[in-house]
């Protein structure tokens, strides 16, 4: 339970609870992850990673970049190979930026130098951990607002972003969606409230997508991904969006047996269900629905080029090569074991990356080309036996 007094961010939440008799959950999530003093990516903290709360692929090893730089490297080639821009947005601590340009520089050095990468970043203490990460490619990269990018060829991309942006909460009672709104205790912490939509952009929405959740389940609804994703499609003159995140198509999302919904909170490697508990100190993140992201992308000229599982995407861009290549650069058989598992750790469908993470590749005005990534898996050779 959190104790207010100790706690700043929870004691403005409980004043604006106060102030306005009771917060949609949406808005005490933005305020956890965004509020500008206090929110959990707008300070100071070491957020991913082994002393952070979490991992995300790109910090679990460099291949997840130097595989995603392969794909980059045949889209420039599809693209005439002209002047290739990369946006990157919420790039974290700039890992994947950094193994995507160490990758180019390496192996396709002349895409290397006509290739501008831009960061969009919301947080700014986020953008300067990028700025120290990214310091030896300073040249190629630039940081730019949300609002500010526009993309005329190349490829604008995106790992765990969408899972960041803060959702609404709803359940279904007798045929009736009712909304999550966050009150004061008299003992100072926080609890649920069931009450009338804040919006009428709720139903909306699930008008829109043709699914909804079921009577009696709790579900998330992010508002904020398909409109985001038609800011994307109109961003992009010439080019493709690559997202990458954990999540489903609509179907599963809200399929009956999720009941509770896939609202999760992270703090030092700790996954729970409390939200109210270590407000600003946690990081709150639901689940992404694909199914969403592709139908809005449509409606802004992004046609969906391909959509799976990240474990096929990463296999289909040489994962098993590249992982014996670098087996055997060690001679040392317990580096080569604990290298084995650190990278079985992206592409594992159950415990691991491999299968709740997916790629949603898109395209717009570049045809039905095809991609790398969508290699079948049967074309591949499959040296598996040392993993
Ligand atoms: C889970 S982290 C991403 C991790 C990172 N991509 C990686 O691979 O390690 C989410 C990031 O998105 C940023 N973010 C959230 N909303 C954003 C927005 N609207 N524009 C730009 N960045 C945003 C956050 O500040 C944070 O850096």
């Amino acid at each position: 339970m959190t104790n207010i007094s100790d706690n700043r961010l929870a004691s403005l939440l409980q004043k604006q609870i106060e102030a306005a008799g009771g917060l949609p959950f949406v808005t005490f999530m933005e305020q956890c992850l965004y509020h500008p003093q206090y929110g959990y990516y707008m300070t100071n903290r070491q957020r991913i990673g082994k002393t952070g709360d979490f991992f995300t692929s790109s910090s679990v090893h460099a291949l997840f970049g130097g595989l995603i730089a392969r794909q980059l490297v045949q889209m420039d080639e599809l693209l005439g190979e002209e002047a290739f821009q990369v946006v990157e947005q919420g790039a974290g601590e700039g890992h994947l930026a950094l193994d995507i340009l160490d990758a180019l520089a390496a192996s396709a050095p002349q895409l290397y130098q006509r290739l501008s990468y831009t960061l969009v970043e919301r947080g700014p203490e986020s953008r300067q951990r990028q700025a120290a990460t990214l310091e030896k490619h300073a040249a190629r990269v630039s940081w730019c607002d949300e609002q500010e990018w526009t993309l005329e060829q190349g490829c604008y991309l995106s790992n765990e972003l969408v899972d960041a942006f803060p959702v609404h909460l709803l359940e279904k009672h007798d045929g009736q969606f009712q909304e999550v709104f966050v009150a004061n205790q008299p003992d100072g912490s926080f609890t649920e409230e069931l009450r009338d939509l804040s919006t009428p952009a709720l139903t909306d929405y699930f008008e829109w997508l043709g699914t909804a959740p079921l009577e009696g389940n709790r579900a998330e609804a992010n508002l904020i991904a398909p409109h985001w994703m038609r800011g994307v499609g109109e961003r992009i003159q010439k080019g493709f969006a690559l997202t990458i995140d954990y999540g489903y198509p609509s179907e599963e999302l809200y399929a009956p047996y999720r009941r509770t919904g896939t609202l999760m909170c992270y703090h030092r490697h700790q996954a729970d269900d409390n939200p109210y508990d270590k407000v600003g100190e946690k990081d709150l993140t639901a689940h992404v629905d694909f199914t969403a992201l592709q139908k809005a992308g449509e409606e802004a000229g992004l046609k969906s080029l391909w959509f799976g599982e990240q474990y096929r995407f990463l296999m289909s861009l040489g994962f098993v090569e590249e992982l014996m290549a670098l087996e055997a650069k060690t001679s040392d058989e317990q580096e080569a074991r604990a290298l084995r598992l650190t990278l079985k750790n992206l592409i594992m469908p159950d415990a691991g990356m491999g299968e709740i993470f997916k790629v949603l590749v898109q395209g717009k005005n570049v045809g039905q080309p095809e991609l790398l990534c969508a290699r079948s898996l049967q074309d591949l050779p499959f040296p598996m036996g040392g993993m």
